[in-house]
């Protein structure tokens, strides 16, 4: 399945009339109107003013949006799925659904199934099929509603894994650490080749948070009014997992461009290591996007 074909499934998935998500264009990568950030890093980052209630017009949206992320920039090239940029496929709620239907969604995208036990979706025409037995998924040790919700679709205890706020809170460490404003546990989705949990080639594909809190300055976590959902799932880690190749830049959004950067890298050199050829891939993209924008 081609990377267009998996932007356009996902959309098609959530806005088909069972679900009745508003597909929204990607915002650009310099964000306007929101000086917290310098770059786009996540697909939420256009609904801010929906997730605290000061826009009401929307209360589901879906999206692939372009993403640039500076944090993981060292380790760019060097792993399998570490991006600059990158495009991330996401449904939100605001003050709509929230952790039933979005865990419900997710499993039925990536399975094309309604339950583990393999109850066919009666819209698997819009959804993979990835096989149930390799993908296991995380949950926030103390979200007992969202475990709850896995066992009921069946997951077997041995493939939910309880991590703690570095791993399975969004965003990450918030209760210790901030910033203040929304966030909340997440949940996520984790894809492995072999079919083990925690395995070496598991890779976490979606990420499903409940932004349901509002960090207080004193590092206390009100309920939020409206509770929302933000969901972010990598096209290019999704594209590896149903491509069935070992990283991201053996996909068709890379492949013909690290083959151009391999044909002109003809002179045996300290740097001429495939991780040079991915990085120099890596930040083209990158580059190419914002230049596009005038950056
Ligand atoms: N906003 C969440 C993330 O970036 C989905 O992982």
């Amino acid at each position: 399945m081609t990377s267009v074909e998996l932007r356009k499934q996902f959309l098609a998935f959530f806005a088909a009339p069972a679900r009745r998500h508003t597909v929204v264009p990607s915002d650009a990568l310099i964000p306007s109107g929101d000086p917290t950030v310098l770059f786009t890093s996540a697909g939420m980052n256009q609904f801010k003013d929906y997730f605290t209630g000061r826009r009401t017009d929307l209360s589901r949206a879906a999206s692939c949006q372009k993403c640039l992320r500076t944090g993981d920039l060292e380790q760019v090239g060097k792993t399998a799925f570490h991006h600059s940029f990158f495009e991330m496929l996401g449904n939100f709620s605001f003050g709509d659904y929230f952790k039933a239907e979005a865990i419900r969604w997710a499993w039925e995208f990536l399975t094309g199934t309604l339950d583990v036990k393999g109850t066919p979706s009666p819209d698997r025409g819009l959804c993979l099929a990835l096989p149930a037995k390799k993908l296991w998924v995380s949950v926030y040790e103390q979200d007992e509603e969202a475990l709850a919700l896995w066992r009921a679709l069946g997951m077997p205890e041995d493939r939910i894994r309880r991590f703690g706020q570095a791993d399975n809170f969004w965003p990450a460490n918030a209760p210790a650490n901030g910033p203040n404003g929304p966030c909340g546990p997440c949940s996520e989705i984790y894809f492995d080749a072999d079919g083990a949990v925690q395995g070496q080639r598991s890779v976490e594909v979606w990420n499903l948070v409940f932004t349901q809190f509002d960090r207080q300055s004193d590092g206390s976590l009100k309920p939020l009014p409206r509770k929302g959902i933000d969901t972010g799932m990598g096209l290019e880690r999704l594209a590896a997992v149903m491509q069935g190749v070992e990283t991201s830049y053996d996909t068709d959004l890379f492949r013909r461009v690290i083959k151009a950067i391999r044909s002109g890298r003809t002179k045996k050199t300290r740097d001429d290591r495939e991780s040079t050829n991915r990085a120099i891939a890596d930040h083209v993209r990158a580059l190419t996007f914002m230049v596009a924008e005038g950056v």
